[in-house]
């Protein structure tokens, strides 16, 4: 079996997996409780919160564990908005952004918050400078993501980052770093980022935990009301095993960033020169350019044939992609990101997700790419005779 469809959702990591069985096997007690059982679940938390700390270069205090990339997306943008409403109410942010960013905006805006969405280029890339001629006054918060999950297009985080805070009153800046770590280098520091989130389970961690980075002294309202724990941020009891599992994870995610994203970006390249070689007239519906994409994640279009067929005879071969983001794919829903960035309807029908892994080797790229190429000589050879 060939997997290319990472940006989904990754197989679990064999570390994560042994992390998380003895968590679920030897912390039985609720990290709130104050006798033996509730401490040693604590310092599970604990060590696991310093884990994903070290991982991400902050501190232990500035991370908050949630259920993954779309409860973090909906706590950054509607708590750091509510949080500031007496500022101002305009948000600003782009076409380009998750659906978890782009709900919870419209959520605000039935609040009376109003909202300038930016439109992505062609490339589906975010312009730095119509982000900032966006932003008024009375703008409370920027959201932005690192890397966007269809197109792999790396937006100017660093960039919008660095411009807003030379503002005299800079608003606040979040970023969406769910398909970033692990893949490119993230320096919320540096990027004058205020909130960022996370998911564990795009990087072999166990799916429906993950976390934000909320730096310190910045204010969110928070989402669910109760017990208070995270800091009053995310009430409930914590998903003690997951979140270590999650942990492991972004640990490892971290550490083998430059040797892992190097690897992906060889093979990619190696897997698009072979398609190009074998499917002459594929279609790029992300930026070509190597520096302009993260390494993992590359969207093309065959012209004449539907995704949802090429990613069918690609399975019949065992070889899994996605037609888009998950999410979408399975709802029936057109992709809004294809939508933004102006691509004509054949080629958004077209169009074909591959994403690596680190664990890829070049003989699963290179026979994805043949695997590829026999598809769509098949499917146009049939449709071929279709039409005599
Ligand atoms: C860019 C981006 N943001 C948010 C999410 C949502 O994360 P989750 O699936 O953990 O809710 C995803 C999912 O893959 C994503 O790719």
């Amino acid at each position: 079996m060939i997997y290319f469809d990472f940006a989904a959702t990754a197989p679990l990591r064999p570390e994560v997996l042994v992390a998380l069985e003895k968590a679920l096997r030897d912390v039985a007690g609720n990290p709130s409780s104050i006798h033996r059982l509730g401490l040693q679940a604590e310092t599970a938390l604990r060590q696991a919160r310093e884990q994903v700390a070290g991982a991400l270069g902050v501190s232990a205090e500035e991370i908050v564990f949630t259920s993954g990339g779309t409860e973090s997306n909906n706590m950054a943008v509607k708590g750091l908005a509510r949080n500031r409403r007496a500022r101002g109410q305009h948000i600003v942010t782009s076409l380009a952004e998750h659906s978890s960013v782009l709900e919870s905006v419209r959520a605000l805006e039935k609040e009376g918050f109003s909202a300038t969405y930016v439109e992505p280029g062609t490339d589906g890339r975010v312009s730095a400078d119509a982000i900032l001629d966006a932003v008024r006054d009375d703008t409370v918060l920027v959201s932005v993501q690192v890397v966007n999950n269809e197109t792999g297009a790396l937006q100017p985080v660093a960039e919008i980052g660095r411009r807003l805070q030379e503002r005299r009153r800079p608003p606040r800046f979040h970023v969406d770093a769910v398909q970033a770590l692990g893949r490119v280098p993230l320096e919320l520091a540096a990027w004058g980022v205020d909130a960022a989130s996370f998911s564990a389970h795009g990087l072999g961690g166990p799916k429906g935990v993950g976390f934000m980075y909320l730096r310190r002294g910045v204010g969110v309202e928070p989402l669910p009301h109760g017990g208070g724990q995270e800091r009053g941020l995310r009430s409930g009891t914590e998903n003690v095993p997951g979140i270590v599992g999650a942990a492991v994870a972004a640990e490892l995610a971290a550490r083998e960033l430059p040797q892992a994203s190097a690897h992906m970006g060889r093979l990619m390249e190696m897997f698009l020169a072979r398609v190009e070689e074998l499917v002459p007239d594929i279609a790029y519906i992300s930026p070509r350019e190597r520096e302009a994409r993260a390494p993992h994640i590359v969207a093309l279009s065959v012209p004449g044939l539907r995704g949802e067929v090429v990613l069918h005879a690609l399975e019949e071969r065992n070889v899994y992609v996605s037609t888009g983001s998950a999410c979408s794919s399975r709802r029936g829903k057109q992709s809004h990101v294809l939508a933004a960035l102006g691509a004509d309807a054949p080629v958004r029908e077209g169009m074909i997700r591959i994403s690596l892994g680190p664990v890829h080797t070049e003989q699963d790229v290179e026979q994805g790419a043949k695997a590829f190429a026999e598809a769509v000589q098949e499917l146009r050879a049939a449709l071929s005779v279709g039409h005599a």
